[in-house]
């Protein structure tokens, strides 16, 4: 503990000031772990500027590891990401593995990166790879260390292909260019669930001292453990997700531009796209090639919309093209605009894309199956805060639709429980754009996407269609599903956990959540913190609790669903509200009003008795 060590000193030395003894601390752990000269560079600059709420900030506590594996800025000290820190989060998911598995020696682990770098600090994805590659070796482990950068969805599919015992993907996604990530995954293709994630954990504490081996990556790029899958993994890829080619439009002079944000998307989706037979989609020059800075964006996020895509409309505009497909710079997502007759562009959103896409995914299945029996053999998964159009068309067409918790590691590890199960895992898709249409990635996969809703996009246009009015279609027939998500910046624990509380004690005791919000009646309610589910012959959720994040749902008697949750990572309390209309019901207008009036009905009654405690999202 920093603080006590702080005051020990002071009674030893007597001569240290507050700043100094930080410092000397500091000095010390340089002294000792002078491996990257840059690194050390950094704190001693933060020493002489006297930086030390910054130093504080690096050195005081341990980057979390958790089902997502770390996400941390590059820098000095154990709260950041830099070759000590990778060392021992890799030493320690050694001995994790080597205690869950007695042949990893003979299976051993994939790990890929991403193009992120960091000058000041001397990190980057790529070295952090080959010090990984380094503790691996050291202990005997074989290594499938790629060559050069791959998307994220390359390390599940290396691992399932070729039935490793784990994947490690250094990536911070689409985080700002200061940060960097290490994400896991396990044996069976998608990303670990607890509690692999406290065992780790617990194993990295264990194994802090680095091993002499660990810090020496040339020696093991030159070891026969070490394999280089980047070719063939590259063709089998693209070998696997033809099979999700169905009709050939390479005759079709439909024109799409693809931005990659900087990041790696490039090459593999020209190489999708070829895959499919499709014409090649026009590159934005100043964003196809990997830069770490992310020169022309303000955050390297597609989601973040209209700012990140500027370069690729005004390509579009040169080129005659209407519609933009853009990645987020690890490529597992995927983000697509479409030119409207106003001359706008208009952005799709996640659920948007989930809808067309997974209409998409089940029009081909339905044409190459003529036999009815195996659609109910057929499953599409989303997460509880996703859009659920594609319940209403399970509905209609008779497959299963199944909801999981939040984020691409329940969807994949439900996927491969089904799929273990002989069934069909046709789609999955969560809001925050990511979609996987081939079940040989148990991940969101932005490369697959784009190959895919590019063979749609030529598809519709042979059909003289467009993604805005196929929309639209789809909305006629299943069911218009319209969407306002917000949230709340709240700091305080206790006014989050008396907010919710409120909720759950509505009438006064236990288990009596509010029946009515304003004026729309509320038919169910789903606590997954507690686990009550009054939609349950027992009341009791299906889906796994946390009791650690406050998450409940409301259905409403008019169609409408809201689900309240705390973010893990972001100081805020999020809202996600649909209205599902039943199909025939195309008064889209008449549709929005409700759904306003139904968000305004829920903060007046859900948000506002803590008002004064709660900012509204910025503008
Ligand atoms: C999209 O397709 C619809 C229906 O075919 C058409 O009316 C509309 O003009 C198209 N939009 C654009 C921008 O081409
Ligand atoms: C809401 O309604 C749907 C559809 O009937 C149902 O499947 C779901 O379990 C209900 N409850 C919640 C909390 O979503």
């Amino acid at each position: 503990d920093f603080e006590n060590e702080d005051y020990e000193l002071k009674n030893q030395c007597g001569i240290y000031s507050c700043v100094n003894k930080m410092c000397f601390f500091v000095c010390l752990f340089v002294c000792f772990f002078t491996q990257n000269p840059k690194t050390a560079a950094m704190v001693q600059n933060m020493m002489k500027e006297g930086a030390v709420e910054a130093l504080r900030k690096c050195f005081s506590s341990r980057m979390e590891f958790g089902t997502a594996g770390l996400r941390a800025a590059m820098g000095p000290g154990i709260a950041c990401m830099n070759d000590l820190t990778i060392i021992q989060t890799t030493q320690g998911f050694c001995r994790y593995l080597e205690e869950n598995f007695g042949n990893l020696k003979e299976r051993g682990v994939v790990i890929g990166y991403d193009a992120r770098a960091h000058p000041t600090s001397g990190g980057s994805s790529k070295h952090f790879s080959s010090l990984a590659a380094a503790v691996f070796i050291s202990q005997g482990v074989p290594v499938h260390l790629f060559s050069d950068i791959t998307p994220t969805p390359f390390v599940p599919f290396t691992v399932s292909h070729l039935g490793l015992c784990a994947g490690i993907m250094v990536t911070a996604s689409h985080n700002p260019k200061q940060d960097n990530g290490y994400k896991v995954y396990w044996e069976n293709g998608a990303q670990i669930v607890s509690p692999h994630d406290k065992g780790i954990s617990k194993a990295i504490e264990e194994n802090l001292e680095p091993w002499p081996e660990s810090w020496n990556s040339e020696e093991a790029l030159k070891n026969p453990l070490l394999k280089d899958p980047y070719q063939d993994i590259h063709r089998e890829y693209f070998k696997v997700i033809q099979k999700h080619c169905h009709h050939r439009y390479s005759q079709h002079t439909v024109k799409i531009v693809h931005t990659s944000v900087h990041g790696v998307g490039h090459a593999f989706v020209q190489s999708a796209f070829k895959a499919f037979d499709l014409r090649p989609p026009y590159a934005v020059e100043e964003q196809k090639d990997p830069d770490p800075e992310f020169s022309t964006v303000k955050y390297p996020n597609p989601e973040e919309g209209e700012g990140v895509l500027t370069l690729s409309f005004a390509l579009a505009e040169r080129e005659g093209a209407t519609v933009v497909l853009a990645n987020d710079p690890d490529a597992d997502r995927l983000a697509i605009a479409e030119k409207q007759e106003s001359a706008q562009w208009r952005l799709f959103s996640g659920n948007e894309l989930g809808a067309l896409l997974g209409w998409w995914m089940f029009h081909c299945w339905k044409q190459q199956n003529s036999d009815a029996a195996a659609v109910k053999n057929l499953y599409m998964l989303s997460s509880t805060v996703s859009s659920k159009i594609l319940r209403a068309v399970a509905l209609k067409e008779g497959f299963h639709f199944e909801e999981t918790l939040t984020g691409f590691k329940w969807m994949g590890n439900r996927a491969r429980d089904l799929l273990d199960q002989g069934k069909t895992v046709l789609f999955a898709f969560e809001e925050a754009i990511g979609y996987m249409c081939s079940p040989s990635v148990l991940d969101k996969d932005g490369v697959s996407a784009a190959a895919i809703a590019g063979e749609m996009i030529a598809y519709l246009t042979t059909k003289n269609t467009n993604l805005s009015q196929q929309l639209a279609t789809i909305y006629e027939e299943y069911g218009y599903h319209i969407c306002k998500n917000s949230y709340f910046i709240c700091h305080d624990q206790n006014v989050i956990c008396s907010l919710f509380e409120r909720l759950r004690n509505y009438g006064g005791q236990k288990d009596s959540y509010p029946t009515k919000c304003g004026r729309f009646s509320i038919s169910a309610v789903r606590d997954l913190t507690t686990g009550y589910d009054n939609n349950q012959p027992d009341n009791k959720a299906v889906l796994p609790t946390s009791s650690s994040s406050q998450m409940i749902t409301f259905n409403f008697s008019n169609g409408g669903v809201a689900t309240m949750r705390t973010s893990g990572t972001e100081p805020k309390i999020k809202y996600y509200t649909e209205l599902c209309a039943a199909p025939g019901n195309s008064d889209v207008k008449h549709l929005k009003k409700e759904l306003d009036d139904l968000v305004d009905a829920i903060v007046e009654n859900f948000f506002e008795p803590q008002k004064n405690k709660l900012q509204p999202k910025p503008e």
